[in-house]
This record gives C-alpha cells, sequence and structure tokens, in this order.
C-alpha cells in the first residue's frame, strides 16, 4: 500500500472559502522548509495572499489564465513559488531550479493534505504579469507555480464543466508505462 498521505493527497477545484489562522499557514511554508534540494540550496521562495485580505488576493487571481479563477477564487489561500536561478554560493547556474521548488510545492501539498485541506497547483498563469506583480528580477527568479490551498467543498458548488472535472475518475499511467529495468 502507497502511504495514506498519498492515497489522500489529490486537486480538488472546489473549497469552502474559510479562513485559515497563523498557525496553519506557517505549518504549511514548515515543510517546504524541509524539501530536499541540489546542494541543500533551497531555491524556493513563497509568497502568498489570503483569501481574507481582498486586494491582495484579487491580484493573485488576476495573474491567473482563464480556467483557474473560477474555482481558485475559494481558496482560503493562494501561495506563489518562485525558483531563484543561480546558486548562492559561487553565482553559477542551479539547473535543478524548478525541479527543487517543484519539490519544496509538493511537501505543501502533502502538508494541507495532513492537515486535512487540500493544495491544488496550477502553472495557468501569466509569466510576465506575475514577475511584475511580485517585482522580481527575471534574470535571476522565475515563478513556478501557483498554489492554491483550502477545505475542500462539494462538487455541487462549481460551474457545470468544472464540475464534470472534480467528480471525473482520476487517472494515472500504469507503472510499467514509465518504469524500466
Ligand atoms: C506544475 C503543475 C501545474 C498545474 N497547472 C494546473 C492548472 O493551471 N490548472 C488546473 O486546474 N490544474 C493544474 N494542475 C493540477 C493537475 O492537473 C493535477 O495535479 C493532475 O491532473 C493530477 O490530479 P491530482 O493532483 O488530483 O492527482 C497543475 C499541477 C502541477 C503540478
Amino acid at each position: 500500500m502507497t502511504a495514506e498521505l498519498l492515497q489522500k493527497r489529490w486537486s480538488p477545484r472546489s473549497y469552502t472559502g474559510e479562513t485559515i489562522d497563523d498557525e496553519q499557514i506557517g505549518l504549511l511554508f514548515e515543510a517546504a522548509r524541509w524539501a530536499p534540494s541540489s546542494m541543500n540550496e533551497q531555491p524556493w521562495s513563497y509568497y502568498y495572499a489570503l483569501r481574507s485580505d481582498n486586494e491582495k488576493f484579487e491580484k493573485f487571481l488576476e495573474c491567473l489564465k482563464p480556467g483557474n479563477p473560477v474555482w481558485a477564487k475559494n481558496a482560503s489561500i493562494l501561495i506563489i513559488g518562485v525558483a531563484r536561478k543561480h546558486f548562492t554560493s559561487n553565482g553559477k547556474p542551479n539547473r535543478h531550479y524548478l525541479h527543487d521548488t517543484g519539490s519544496a510545492s509538493s511537501m505543501i501539498a502533502l502538508q494541507a493534505t495532513a492537515m486535512g485541506m487540500q493544495a491544488h497547483q496550477m502553472g495557468g498563469f501569466y509569466m510576465d504579469k506575475t514577475i511584475e506583480m511580485l517585482n522580481l528580477d527575471p534574470d535571476k527568479y522565475e515563478p513556478s507555480s501557483f498554489i492554491a490551498v483550502g477545505y475542500q467543498a462539494g462538487p455541487d458548488l462549481l460551474p457545470d464543466d468544472i464540475r464534470k472535472k472534480e467528480t471525473a475518475p482520476r487517472s494515472r499511467k500504469d507503472i510499467n508505462e514509465f518504469v524500466y529495468k
């Protein structure tokens, strides 16, 4: 059996929108802290906006491509993972920057599941707009994904097309399609 936490994790689109507190937020990012990374560089940084902070939350939503804001607007928190492109020790390119940031983001997702919430990552965002909103230097930093986190709600709250996706069976490749001996 795969670990129970892995069985429980998925990426829902229906969220209650309820508020989460500082302790919960801290635990999500604490999980990212412990992700493995090349040379222990920890190239990730995270920016977040709480749903309760309407103005900032709206700015995050505006960076998402169509199809995402319609459900992500009910997450409790929107997080943006940002990857640093170079090693801090010697300034050389770190070719694992997106890999390791994605790995840290998976930790956040699993921690959310362990806390009774779920997380849904999104690559569907406007890169230039996000870089501008966060005031990043694109030579040094690259947003990797948005992460919506919150308590799951029922599929009935979603518009028809999204409800269909929410209730569709989850699919995966067979192990023999991606594992070679
Ligand atoms: C890097 C990344 C980008 C993704 N982008 C989107 C997205 O823009 N919109 C969306 O609805 N889901 C997005 N997803 C969620 C995937 O569609 C989802 O993880 C996949 O279908 C597997 O479903 P599961 O997470 O429920 O197991 C993204 C996931 C990852 C890891």
